[in-house]
């Protein structure tokens, strides 16, 4: 059997088995009401998960309301919550392959602010929907927003009492797996970076000492979490800044979040300060899988790369030579919402057995992956590209009239044959229209790359 391309191979995490190793990296969407999902939320994932990634993450979720980053952003801190989403996540499962996961999180000093439709700004605190927001120091993020409230010892206990509650109402609501956000600048990578924690406690002063807290969180939100379904984190390899975090010292971290149970690290970068960014020319397309690459190296830790991936040439790339385990992707799934249907075309995988059987029969009459379609619509057959033309040849009859032909054991065979010919177009209509009910488990397994 030919294997499949690196990107298209499943990945086992604990119990859980990614049938590809694409994921929809989180988005904010801004769009909840008191931290519920909201219609938005399931046109969002769900369009998502129909086009065949094997992973979807719901965006950074609040573990309490002042863990948010604006009023409108996702939280799993109330049974309306929890309800909203275990809905949220039976629509998105039926609908695709992808496994569902979610990511928790806490916005620290940076919570309370504004949309980034609204500027993205601190809300003023005469705002009724303002609230203080807590870190690890009172710094603030910038020189003009407001200095958090330094966590006290009661803070401590109640945030990590708040991860570990949110891990159980995303158990209950049915999530394959969580990750918790330790980068972007937020709460718990904020602990990490010296920029933002300057305690002289056990959870600041050393870096072993800044990685304390979260070590803890993860700790915790691994007691909570069933022992077969997977325990990811988000990183940053690096602040960018003189003074911030190092890949080094985040080799150390990622390490240690091994050694107590995590699962596997997405690794991005950024975030801790306005000026915490790649240096100007850094940004080119997989600016940060070297990252990942070397956390991977460093650690044994199944690894994620993420920013700036779009081609699947690339993402291929980073999978096939070992810089990472899986990759993610956000504006390019925003860009093009069947991102990983146009990678299996571009890298030779069986694209059709991505699609949901609702919307097979179209690409199997055209013959084509579908973005050849906006080709072909809304035009007369003369005015189709060359490479198209041929969808206009009438098909070729091989199969004798009036003789129901063998059907094949194998789909691609049986494809091969209505694509060769039948008796008539219109025996092969009905093959197209009964296609997906005939091979529906055997084609799941190819995209899994079991034998069909
Ligand atoms: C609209 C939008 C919302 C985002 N929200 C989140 C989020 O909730 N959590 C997170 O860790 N990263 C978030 N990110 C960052 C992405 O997950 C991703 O790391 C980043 O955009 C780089 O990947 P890309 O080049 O494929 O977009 C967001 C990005 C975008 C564009």
């Amino acid at each position: 059997m030919i294997e499949p391309p690196h990107l298209f191979r499943p990945l086992a995490l604990r119990g859980l088995t990614l049938p590809n190793r694409i994921a929809v990296s989180p988005m904010c969407q801004y769009s909840a009401v008191d931290g519920v999902p909201q219609d938005w939320h399931l046109r969002h994932l769900g369009s998502l998960a129909a086009s065949g990634p094997g992973l979807v993450r719901v965006e950074a979720t609040g573990v309490e309301p002042i863990g948010r980053i604006t009023p409108l952003c996702t939280g799993l801190y109330s049974d309306a919550c929890e309800r909203e989403f275990a809905h949220v996540v039976r629509i998105v499962k039926g609908i695709g392959v992808a496994k569902v996961g979610i990511q928790l999180a806490h916005a620290g000093r940076k919570a309370s602010t504004a949309a980034p439709w609204a500027g993205g700004k601190p809300l003023p605190t005469t705002d009724r929907q303002a609230w203080r927001t807590v870190g690890p120091s009172a710094i603030p993020f910038a020189p003009d927003w407001p200095a958090p409230k330094a966590a006290d010892h009661a803070d401590l206990a109640r945030l990590r009492q708040a991860f570990v509650k949110a891990a159980e109402r995303a158990l209950r609501a049915g999530f394959d797996l969580v990750e918790v956000h330790c980068a972007h600048g937020y709460l718990l990578h904020q602990f990490l970076s010296p920029l933002a924690n300057q305690r002289a406690d056990e959870h600041g002063d050393s870096r072993d000492n800044r990685m304390c807290f979260p070590l803890e969180v993860l700790r915790d939100v691994r007691g909570a979490w069933p022992h077969d379904r997977p325990r990811g984190m988000r990183v940053n390899a690096t602040d960018w800044i003189e003074g911030g975090v190092s890949p080094d010292e985040v080799v150390r971290f990622v390490a240690a979040a091994k050694a107590i149970g995590v699962d596997y690290v997405c690794v991005s970068s950024g975030g801790v300060t306005p000026r915490s960014a790649p240096p100007t020319g850094g940004l080119v397309p997989g600016y940060q899988a070297p990252l990942a690459e070397k956390e991977r190296r460093e650690t044994g830790m199944v690894t994620r790369a993420v920013g700036l991936i779009v081609d699947p040439h690339q993402a291929e790339a980073i999978v096939a030579n070992g810089q990472a385990d899986l990759v993610a992707l956000a504006r390019g799934f925003l860009d093009d919402p069947r991102w990983a249907w146009h990678a299996a075309d571009a890298l030779g995988a069986p694209v059709a057995a991505a699609y949901p059987p609702q919307y097979r029969q179209r690409y199997l009459r055209i013959g084509r992956a579908p973005h050849f379609v906006p080709q072909v619509v809304g035009k007369r057959p003369h005015e189709f590209p060359n490479s198209l033309r041929r969808l206009q040849r009438p098909v070729a009859t091989s199969v004798r009239c009036g003789r129901t032909p063998r059907r094949p054991a194998d789909p691609r065979e049986h494809d091969a044959l209505h694509e060769r010919g039948s008796a008539s177009p219109a025996r092969r209509v009905r093959y197209l229209h009964r296609r997906p009910f005939l091979h529906a488990d055997r084609d799941r397994r190819a995209l899994q790359g079991a034998a069909p």
